[in-house]
């Protein structure tokens, strides 16, 4: 009964593909090349934000030449209705200590920008060398507040994606390419 009401909810989303795979390793490699040459006689602390990046972060890490190490920070965002009334709360933080370091965060999405400015914050209290911002998509027309982003994989204008490593309500993180989700009525 539970798988098959699993299946019968599968179909109520009609997946569009966006990204292919292609698509994205050319971007990754693009943003690896610079990232690269923006680094090239530094130490770069990559800190993902959980858990929409670990594909993106896999990929990336390894065309990365300059020394990097890895490390993961957790985020919840909940509110009462508007996005804008989101409150953001830390769930994990990093272990690396990232004082004096070259730190570049690494998100899914970017969207209204609340999730990147709670993390920017919190983690330029620890007064890193550098800090900077990679999004894999930037959703820049629905920013609710300026975030600084300096390597962006795609520009979108709108629309719900999963896949490649983000999710939709938990499903469809295994898929290797990315889609647009539309919700089908039954
Ligand atoms: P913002 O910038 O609004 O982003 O704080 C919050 C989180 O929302 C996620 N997000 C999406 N997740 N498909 C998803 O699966 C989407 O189209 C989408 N748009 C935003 C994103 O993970 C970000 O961390
Ligand atoms: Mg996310």
């Amino acid at each position: 009964m539970f798988l098959f009401s699993e299946k019968v909810d599968l179909f109520m989303d009609k997946l569009t593909l966006l990204y292919s795979r292609q698509a994205i390793a050319e971007r990754v490699r693009a943003l690896a090349e610079a990232i690269n040459s923006d680094y090239a006689d530094k130490e770069l602390v990559l800190v993902g934000i959980l858990r929409g990046t670990f594909v993106f972060l896999a990929d990336l890490i390894r065309l990365i030449k300059v020394p990097v190490t890895v490390d993961f920070i957790g985020v919840s965002s909940y509110g009462l209705g508007t996005e804008s009334s989101q409150q953001i709360a830390l769930t994990k933080d990093v272990q690396i200590p990232v004082t004096g370091k070259h730190v570049l965060v690494v998100e899914d999405i970017l969207d209204t920008g609340l999730t990147v400015d709670f993390v920017l914050r919190s983690l330029r209290q620890r007064q890193p060398a550098s800090l900077r911002v990679c999004a894999l998509i930037d959703k820049k027309e629905r920013r609710l507040i300026d975030v600084p982003v300096d390597y962006v994989g795609f520009d979108l204008k709108s629309g719900f994606v999963a896949g490649y490593g983000i999710d939709c309500a938990e499903r469809y993180r295994s898929l290797p390419d990315i889609y647009l989700v539309e919700s089908v009525e039954r």
